[in-house]
């Protein structure tokens, strides 16, 4: 049985009070137990989120990683070791909104993905098409293409304890969500596309679903028996909401 894990991406949201104020309500719900609550806050409040929920089974994550795993000249970004220092667990690689602003292509996210596992951070990599792609058809291949990257670069054993973050691009902030139907025949070709290079390593591989994940669709998303649990944005501002999901994803 896969442990379910639901992380919230704050993306560029927050402010030092706000972090304060939303660090304080989830540590004081007690989410966690028999699923990986994780929160992803913008690089600048990593720590003070650290801080707030210190003592809490909340982990923490970076919404981004430099391709360069160590210390360097890099002026601007963030690296895994960086992250890892700061007490970071996860690392979302490859989000849609950084794909299609700033043209992070499938080999420079498949780099990023191993940067993060050098440092011993758990990878989450995002996939999911746009909706042209889907309307054109063949989306199969775009989200193959996304995961096939990873694979090219390090084989498939790169995904034994890693995370895939299936999110439709049409589906995130726009408050269409895909029907559970539609997001667990995704996460089933992924599973069975590496299936079909390790059974086990498919067997074990946390597949989350995000995009316009909220409280009163978690449940019925999360009873799919390939979607592990969800990749939460704007519903995970919301301490009550978020918690909600979490439980949703209780097994
Ligand atoms: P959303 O975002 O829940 O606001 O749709 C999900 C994501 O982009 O990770």
């Amino acid at each position: 049985m896969r442990r379910p894990l639901v992380a919230g991406n704050w993306k560029m949201n927050g402010t030092c009070s706000s972090v304060a104020a939303l660090s304080q309500q989830l540590h004081e719900m007690k989410l966690g137990g028999e699923v990986d609550v994780a929160v992803l806050p913008g690089a600048l409040h990593i720590g003070q989120a650290r801080e707030g929920l210190k003592g809490s089974s909340i982990s923490l994550g970076a919404q981004d990683c430099s391709v360069e795993p160590d210390f360097y000249a890099r002026t601007g970004e963030v690296c895994a070791a960086q992250l890892a220092d700061i007490g970071c667990v996860w690392v979302l690689v490859g989000h849609s909104e950084r794909r299609l602003m700033l043209g992070e292509g499938n080999e420079l996210v498949a780099r990023k993905f191993l940067a993060a596992q050098s440092k011993g951070l758990i990878p989450i990599l995002c996939v999911g098409e746009t909706l042209a792609q889907r309307e054109a058809g063949d989306f199969w291949s775009i989200i193959r293409g996304q995961v096939e990257a990873v694979v090219e670069l390090a084989g498939v054993p790169a995904f034994a304890g890693a995370v895939v973050a299936y999110e439709p691009v049409w589906a995130i902030g726009t408050g269409k969500t895909a029907s559970p139907d539609e997001a667990q025949a995704v996460h089933a070709a992924i599973r069975g596309w590496i299936a079909e290079r390790s059974e086990s390593v498919a067997a074990g591989l946390r597949i989350v679903y995000g995009g316009s994940v909220k409280a009163s669709n978690a449940a019925e998303l999360f009873a799919k028996p390939d979607i592990d649990g969800g990749l939460v944005g704007g519903a995970s501002l919301n301490a009550e909401e978020f918690g909600a999901i979490c439980r949703a994803a209780r097994i």
